[in-house]
């Protein structure tokens, strides 16, 4: 007798996506592999809850807020609606997904952090901070810019160098400057909250040896164990975007403590929503599991800090912890200036298809941290040999014949070919690299079972028994298709978990009940009766991919001001910092504005200019002898003669240019847009020439 297997009782998250940005498709590589494997367990019948969350709080958000002129709330509260439009659309089917500025998160942190503070895990420390005096707050590394210490190249951030590499403490910048208000920085003193994780080491070092972390991963550790471990400073000053620490007043939680509480409150409402119990799968001794999908940037979190808060507040700790590479497109980095930094809904606009990119994904991957690349000429091609050429080709040159020649009525031949029983033979070892997240494998071994249910049916060929005379080719053409068809219910089953919608369509389309994993035993019932073939998928059209590179490309040159770190999620992030996005003004320093030197000037001469469409010749004094020439491309603007004797502004460091026409010796300041100009500007009555503007 066959003892029935208890359903796994499973809970998982993915990381929770910054309220800050759109996702991307890099941000997509990680809710996809989770959302295949979620799939998958919920196929075999476990009971799986997959919670995720808006990460909402820090200065970024506060910031962006600020400058966009609403509440932090608001804009938190429509990127919510962004985001869970985007997962929506590609088919990631969370079971909650919440925000981690909700009530909920509130009462857990601040009640993590009670029992914290009760085990003697908390300890406050007078540290000096880099404080903006303009803005009046203290400023995280990264609002800080300044020259690098080590190649002099300017305007580089408070941690790291983008041109040469070096890492430096923001106080090593030369000339620094607040990147919110553009102020020099100065040094305050502040009272910090730390999390003694040097405490936590032993029980740290025992839990990294239990198996819940990849090979890579627990290596990574060991080099952690050997540096040491830090105390890890948990909050942050007013004005902060957050929850305040209990009995701290003007004292925030940093983003990073409540954040992967996040993924508890995200479930505790589910628990609310739907009856169940948090305890179960929270309590110490829980006995269900735990797993926590994230990108390889943010392995210190998770599997320092949070095994660590969550073993001193008592709280279960994670079964396991999945971290994954990053993603590269067509071998690099994704950048702007190539197209390749591709938003979700920029995909969804041009190729229209998420299964294709789940598809091209799910290929790619598989259970280390390695990196994997999105190459586009090959995603076109794979999804089109693949998906196209050999999933959907077994039914598309089948089922026409079962619906025209036998009313959509399948015939059983008493032994299916040997295919059939091989295809069901692989359900184990499918089940097995979903499992173990090599879908990459999966895909494979699929694709190979595609291959022998395309030589089947090329051996058979129906489209030449379809034109013979007589019953038996009749009954073989029955038989053939009928075969052709079981096949595909077994591929379109191991994919499901893949291509929920596609395999949704070809269940309607066979008549069938939702796959699960128990359907392998299943096989079709002779006279089973399937619905007229429609139309699957259509080949990506490899132009599409270009529209969609091509417009991303004009974007950026829509937006010329660069945003530092927006272009890759995974960037490494520093073990206390938030590497988001900065606002999106690139401040200058006060320094760099005082090196243009600006002058009211007099136009002692204007000319028109032969053979120019554009200029104007300009004489001004700034009242240094020698009035200087300079070409002005304000001709379509004025009359040369109404422009004599007026005053107007400057710049009179700009190095001399050698135009067409001659030398251009500085430039006049004008006012123009698509709604108008050029326009020169003035100043008001009472202005010398040689003046400073400053
Ligand atoms: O790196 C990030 O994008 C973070 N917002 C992930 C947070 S995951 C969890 F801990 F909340
Ligand atoms: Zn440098």
């Amino acid at each position: 007798m066959a003892t029935a297997i208890t359903p796994r009782k499973i809970l998982v998250t993915s990381a929770l996506p910054y309220a800050n940005g759109s996702i991307h498709l890099g941000h997509l590589v990680e809710y996809i592999q989770t959302d295949i494997w979620v799939r998958f367990q919920k196929m075999q019948g476990n009971t799986v809850h997959y919670v995720c969350a808006d990460d909402t709080h820090g200065t970024p958000i506060m910031l962006r807020a600020e400058k966009e002129g609403i509440t932090p709330e608001a804009l938190i509260e429509a990127v919510h609606k962004e985001h869970f439009a985007d997962f929506n659309e590609f088919l990631v089917e969370f079971d909650n997904y919440y925000s981690t500025n909700a009530p909920e998160n509130k009462v857990l942190s601040q009640g993590i952090y009670k029992k914290l503070k009760a085990n003697g895990k908390i300890a406050t420390k007078t540290i000096e901070q880099f404080y903006d005096p303009v803005k009046n707050m203290f400023l995280p590394d990264r609002f800080i810019k300044g020259e690098c210490p080590k190649c002099h190249a300017k305007d580089q951030y408070g941690d790291s160098c983008e041109v040469c590499g070096a890492t430096y403490n923001p106080t090593e910048l030369i000339n620094a400057y607040s990147a919110v208000s553009g102020a020099a920085p100065v040094r305050k003193e502040t009272e910090h909250y730390f999390f003694k994780l040097s405490e936590c080491e032993q029980f740290l070092k025992d839990w990294t040896r239990s198996g819940t972390l990849q090979g890579e991963a627990a290596n990574k550790m060991g080099e952690w164990f050997e540096n040491g471990l830090n105390d890890w400073d948990i909050s942050r000053d007013a004005p902060y975007f957050g929850f305040e620490i209990p009995d701290a007043p003007g004292k925030y939680f940093y983003v990073w403590l409540d954040a992967p509480i996040g993924y508890m409150a995200s479930f505790k409402k589910l628990c609310q929503d739907q009856g169940l119990d948090f305890d179960e799968y929270w309590g110490q001794d829980s006995k269900t599991e735990l797993y926590h999908f994230i990108g390889k940037d943010i392995l210190y979190f998770h599997a320092l800090f949070w095994p660590a808060t969550l073993e001193f507040s008592g709280y279960r700790k994670p079964t396991q912890i999945f971290a994954h590479g990053f993603l590269t497109v067509n071998g690099e980095k994704m950048s702007k200036s190539r197209g390749t930094f591709i938003t979700a809904r920029s995909y969804l606009d041009h190729i229209k298809n998420p299964e294709y990119l789940r598809y091209y994904y799910a290929a790619k991957l598989n259970s280390t941290m390695e990196d994997i690349d999105l190459n586009l000429e090959d995603f076109v091609a794979r999804v089109n040999s693949d998906l196209v050429g050999k999933y959907v080709n077994i039914a598309s040159r089948t089922a026409g014949f079962i619906n025209k020649r036998f009313d959509g009525k399948l015939l059983i031949p008493s032994t299916h070919p040997s295919s059939v029983q091989e295809i069901k033979n692989s359900a184990k070892f499918i089940a097995e690299y979903y499992e173990s997240r090599d879908y990459g494998k999966a895909l494979r071994e699929i694709m190979r079972l595609a291959d022998l249910a395309n030589a089947d049916v090329a051996e058979a060929a129906p489209w030449v028994k379809a034109k013979q005379e007589g019953d038996s080719a009749k009954i073989e053409l029955h038989w053939d298709c009928s075969s052709a068809l079981e096949m595909f219910r077994l591929l379109s089953l191991y994919l499901k978990p893949v291509l929920p919608k596609l395999v949704g369509e070809v269940e309607k389309f066979l008549n069938i009940a939702p796959l699960t994993w128990q359907s392998v035993d299943d096989s079709f019932a002779d006279g089973h009766q399937i619905n007229a073939y429609q139309h699957l998928i259509t080949r990506i059209d490899p132009k599409s991919i270009e529209a969609m590179t091509e417009v991303n490309k004009e974007n950026l040159q829509a937006t010329p001001t660069p945003q530092p770190h927006s272009e890759q999620r995974h960037a490494v992030h520093q073990q206390n910092e938030v590497h988001a996005d900065l606002p999106e003004v690139e401040y200058i320093s006060i320094d760099d504005f005082t090196k243009v030197d600006l002058r009211i000037a007099k136009i002692v001469n204007a000319e028109h200019v032969e053979g120019a469409e554009k200029l104007l010749k300009l004489t001004l004094d700034i009242g240094e002898g020698n009035p200087r020439q300079v070409f002005a491309g304000i001709k379509s603007a004025y009359d040369p003669a109404t422009l004599v004797g007026r005053l107007t502004v400057m710049v009179a460091n700009l190095a001399p240019r050698k135009m067409k026409f001659g030398m251009s010796e500085g430039m006049v300041l004008a006012a123009s847009d698509e709604n108008g100009g050029p326009f020169i500007l003035s100043p008001d009555a009472g202005a010398q020439l040689g003046m400073r503007v400053k």
